[in-house]
């Protein structure tokens, strides 16, 4: 299961598991649902496996349980959660409003909490289970105007050692990756501004910024058997960002 799985880092972790054999449930926006629906259409075609689209919303947890609930009427089991839907916010901290800070930590904590709270009772049902927080290289340092963001982030990082810690003993993994800056389509305009590369670039060692690819080989990396001895881990995906 990922989710905002229609654009971005979402639909290339999607991709990378579609093409690994994995059945998969899309989750996004009920006003973006359109752009997962033709990407599960794709998928489906492209490598033969099963795709389910729903529709969720992070900021109610009412719509949250009735998604979990809609899913397992449907699938055996929800065997991997790919948390990987958020936002961000620019805006000095000094003129924050509350709106601001809610909407941002609302979606990445509380959101993705709950969520992972209602799929981990299926996994501990079925006594195991693979959770990724797609969390960010602002929840390991500090950057100007990122406040709620860098405080989600943090918070998803440790909230991720605490679940594992939890729940070991139910054979549930849990696991964060993140991320320098990552060029999407979205933000490709912006990673391409001469003024922003100057200022980002040199902060990290590998001088250059990552590209959905990279999430996705450490998200599937961290999910599968391959990391069965792996949890409570924050892989760094940054070129170096948080070691300088
Ligand atoms: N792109 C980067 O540079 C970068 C860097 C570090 C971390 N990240 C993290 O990676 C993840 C994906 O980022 P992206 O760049 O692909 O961004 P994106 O905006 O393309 O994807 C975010 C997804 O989250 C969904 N979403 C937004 N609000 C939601 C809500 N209320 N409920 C459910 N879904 C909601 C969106 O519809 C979208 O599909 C995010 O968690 C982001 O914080 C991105």
């Amino acid at each position: 299961m990922v989710t905002g799985a229609g654009s971005g880092i979402g639909a290339e972790i999607a991709e990378h598991f579609a093409e690994s054999g994995a059945s998969i449930v899309l989750t996004e926006l009920p006003e973006s649902l359109e752009n997962a629906e033709i990407e599960a259409e794709r998928l489906q075609r492209l490598y033969g496996v099963e795709v389910l689209c729903k529709p969720l919303d992070l900021r109610s947890v009412e719509d949250i349980e009735r998604c979990v609930r809609s899913i397992e009427e449907q699938v055996e089991s929800i065997d991997i959660l790919i948390n990987n839907a958020g936002v961000n916010l620019l805006s000095p901290a000094l003129s924050l409003s509350e709106e601001q800070w809610d909407f941002v930590v609302d979606i990445n904590l509380k959101g993705t909490f709950f969520l992972t709270r209602e799929v981990a009772k299926t996994m501990v049902r079925h006594k195991r289970g693979s959770i990724i927080m797609i969390a960010s290289h602002d929840g390991v340092v500090g950057s100007e105007n990122h406040a709620p963001y860098s405080a989600s982030k943090a918070g998803l990082i440790h909230l991720t050692r605490s679940l594992a810690a939890e729940w070991a003993k139910h054979g549930i993994r849990v696991n964060a990756v993140s991320p320098t800056f990552v060029i999407t389509d979205a933000n490709e305009q912006v990673m391409d501004d001469p003024q922003f590369r100057r200022t980002n670039l040199p902060r990290i060692p590998l001088r250059k910024f990552a590209v959905p690819e990279d999430i996705a080989n450490s998200v599937l990396f961290l999910a599968t058997d391959s990391a069965s001895m792996i949890t409570g881990h924050n892989l760094v995906v940054d070129g170096g960002w948080t070691v300088v």
